[in-house]
């Protein structure tokens, strides 16, 4: 069984990626940890109490970071994209239980020692809970057994960024952050663009979950409205990339990603702040920067069909 902590800024695709998690065969989500990023820590976390609730997720929430923990590319929260509920702007009532009093970064902690080489992090928002938990225990490279983060993006087959040309979003939002968790020695993962945006979901795709995947189908279909509207509006089309629900693909299935494995800088200023740089050949740079940094994989190919079949296949279980 693999004990998850499930660690979003819960918009829509990150809701899409919690119940992928939910409905997958053989994982428990150990907890549900908040950070601020496509709405605010109020509203992220009140959503992940929502979706928590109306799916019966047996997991507590703990509020997390309510901003970076440094200097950050951009302001406020993309309500043009995830809504200003950051769920599309579906309405819904209050959710009946709120998060623990703990913060996130004391969760993530508190697991890692209870259960020793037996926790995955999936990230899917800005790194900040990881950062914090790593000052609050350094040692936590031993204790975690591995994270997939969903960010980044290292410009394969011409994918660039979507924050500026060279930045994905959640480590453009923390960088100092990001490169602090990928510089720690943890078992690390990242998913980013240049897997994520080869796996393309169409309106078919939702159509197809809201006939077979019973309530999340019906759930899925209305948060994506607003989400598709907003694709539309910048694509000309009904169709966006698969983004946090990629990191659960991997942890479910690595095998439908190649990856590359080397130290990875996240860039913390200036023009090109939220950069993710792979340096493959740290030897041979003039610059020092990558020299004496762990190794963490970059996943840089994806079986894209296998990947949204896994997923439908895991959401139908939500229709039985
Ligand atoms: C990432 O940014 C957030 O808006 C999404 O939820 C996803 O985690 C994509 O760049
Ligand atoms: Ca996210």
């Amino acid at each position: 069984m693999k004990r998850v902590i499930f660690d979003t800024d819960i918009g829509i695709d990150d809701a899409m990626a919690l119940l992928f998690l939910h409905y997958a065969q053989g994982v428990r989500i150990e907890a549900i940890t908040t950070v601020s990023g496509n709405a605010s820590i109020a509203d992220t976390t009140r959503n992940a109490c929502y979706v928590r609730e109306r799916f019966g997720i047996d997991a507590r929430v703990f509020r997390g970071a309510s901003g970076p923990v440094g200097p950050a590319l951009g302001q406020g929260h993309p309500d043009f994209v995830h809504g200003k509920n950051g769920l599309g702007d579906i309405s819904f009532s209050e959710p009946l239980q709120g998060a623990e009093l703990q913060s996130a970064a004391e969760a993530i902690v508190e697991l890692a020692e209870a259960y020793p080489g037996e926790i995955t992090v999936v990230a899917v928002g800005r790194l900040s809970n990881l950062a914090k938990a790593l000052v609050l225990c350094p040692r936590l490279p031993e204790l975690l057994k591995e994270v997939i983060v969903m960010g980044g993006v290292f410009m394969r087959r011409g994918h660039q960024g979507n924050v500026s040309p060279v930045a994905e979003a959640n480590m453009a939002g923390d960088p100092a952050a990001a490169d602090k968790v990928l510089g720690s020695g943890l078992s690390v993962t990242v998913v980013g663009l240049d897997v994520t945006e080869e796996t393309i979901m169409d309106e078919a795709f939702v159509e197809t979950l809201q006939t077979q995947a019973g309530d999340a189908g019906s759930f899925i279909y209305d948060i994506t409205r607003f989400y598709f509207d907003f694709y539309e509006g910048i694509n000309d089309e009904r169709r966006c990339p698969i983004h946090d629900s990629s990191a659960v693909a991997y942890l479910l299935a690595p095998q439908h990603y190649e990856v590359e494995v080397g130290p990875t800088r996240v860039v913390s200023e200036g023009v090109a702040m939220g950069q993710t740089i792979l340096g493959l050949y740290p030897e041979r740079y003039a610059s020092d920067a990558w020299q004496g940094r762990p190794d963490v994989r970059v996943c840089t190919s994806v079986d894209a069909a296998a990947v949204k079949t896994l997923y439908l296949e895991t959401l139908a279980l939500a229709g039985k």
